[in-house]
C-alpha cells in the first residue's frame, strides 16, 4: 500500500501499540498510505514482524520505525514515548491496541493470569495515553488516543472474566480521558472489535466446528478482517473525526446486540 504524502494524515505521527500483531500491522499500513510517520510498537522476543513491516513502509514511500517495550512498564513506555519523539518528531495519534486473552473457568483463574491480562490490556493503555498525552499537552498539538476494547467490554464471557473486565475497564478510562484531556484538544476514543481473523483467536476461526459456532453469534454471519477495524481506526484518527470524542464505536457486524455468551470458549 503506498504512502500518500499529500492524505489526511500528513505531517502526523501514529504511535500503534501491538503494531506488529493482526490488528496493529493492519493499521499501520493504513496509517502509513494515509500520510502518517508510524511508530510500531511491540514486545517479546521476535522482532521479524515489526521489522519487516517498518521495511515494507519505508520501501513504499512512507516513514516506519520500531519501538520494543511493555506497555505495562513505566520504565518502558516512557522510553519508548521518548523514542518515537526523538525519531519521528513528535506523537500525536495514539492506538491502544497491545493486548491479549487466555482462558480460564472463573473457580481456576490464578491471580496471577488476572494480573497479566489486567496489567497490557489496562494499566498499559493508562501508561501509554498518559505518557503521550503528556507530550501533547506540554507541546501544544492536540492529538487523539484511541483504545481497543472490544464487544466484551458488555459481553460476559465466562471463561476471559479478567479479560472482560480490562476492556469493560477500558472503555470506561475512555471517557474519562475525553473529559480530562478536551480542553487540550486531545480526543479520545473506543473502538470496540468483535470477532476478528487474528491469530488471538485463531484457534477458533481456523477451527470448522468452532468457527461456524462463532458465525452464529455473528448477525452479519461472518468474521470480521483487520482491515474492517483499521479502516474505522485511520478515520477516527482523522480531522473528519474532530467532533467525535468520549465516542465508542462497534465494529462488530452487530455482535453486542445479540450474542449469547454463557458459558465455553467461544
Ligand atoms: C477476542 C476474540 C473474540 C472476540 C469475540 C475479542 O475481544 O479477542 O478472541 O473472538 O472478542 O468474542
Amino acid at each position: 500500500m503506498a504512502t500518500d504524502m499529500t492524505g489526511k494524515l500528513a505531517g502526523k505521527v501514529a504511535l500503534v501499540t501491538g503494531g506488529d500483531g493482526g490488528l496493529g500491522s493492519a493499521m499501520c499500513r493504513k496509517f502509513a498510505a494515509a500520510g502518517a510517520a508510524v511508530a510500531i510498537g511491540w514486545y517479546g522476543k521476535d522482532p521479524a514482524h515489526a521489522e519487516a513491516l517498518a521495511k515494507e513502509i519505508n520501501d513504499g514511500g512512507g516513514r516506519a520505525i520500531t519501538v520494543q517495550g511493555n506497555v505495562a512498564s513505566p520504565e518502558d513506555v516512557q522510553k519508548d514515548v521518548q523514542q518515537v519523539v526523538d525519531q519521528l518528531g513528535g506523537v500525536h495519534i495514539v492506538v491502544n491496541n497491545a493486548g491479549f486473552e487466555s482462558e480460564h473457568a472463573f473457580l481456576e483463574m490464578p491471580p496471577e493470569a488476572w494480573s497479566a491480562v489486567i496489567a497490557v490490556n489496562l494499566t498499559g493503555p493508562f501508561l501509554v495515553a498518559q505518557t503521550a498525552a503528556k507530550w501533547m499537552a506540554a507541546n501544544n498539538t492536540g492529538g487523539v488516543i484511541i483504545n481497543i476494547s472490544s464487544v466484551h467490554d458488555v459481553i460476559p464471557w465466562s471463561h476471559y472474566s479478567h479479560y472482560c473486565a480490562a476492556k469493560a475497564g477500558l472503555s470506561m478510562l475512555t471517557k474519562c480521558m475525553a473529559v480530562a484531556l478536551a480542553e487540550n484538544k486531545i480526543r479520545a476514543v473506543t473502538v470496540c472489535p468483535g470477532a476478528i481473523a487474528t491469530p488471538i483467536n485463531q484457534n477458533v476461526w481456523g477451527d470448522p466446528a468452532l468457527s461456524k459456532l462463532l458465525d452464529a453469534k455473528i448477525p452479519w454471519g461472518r468474521i470480521g478482517q483487520p482491515e474492517e477495524v483499521a479502516n474505522v481506526v485511520v478515520f477516527l484518527a482523522s480531522p473528519d473525526a474532530e467532533y467525535i470524542n468520549g465516542s465508542q464505536i462497534y465494529v462488530d457486524g452487530a455482535m453486542v446486540q445479540y450474542a449469547d455468551f454463557q458459558h465455553g470458549a467461544v
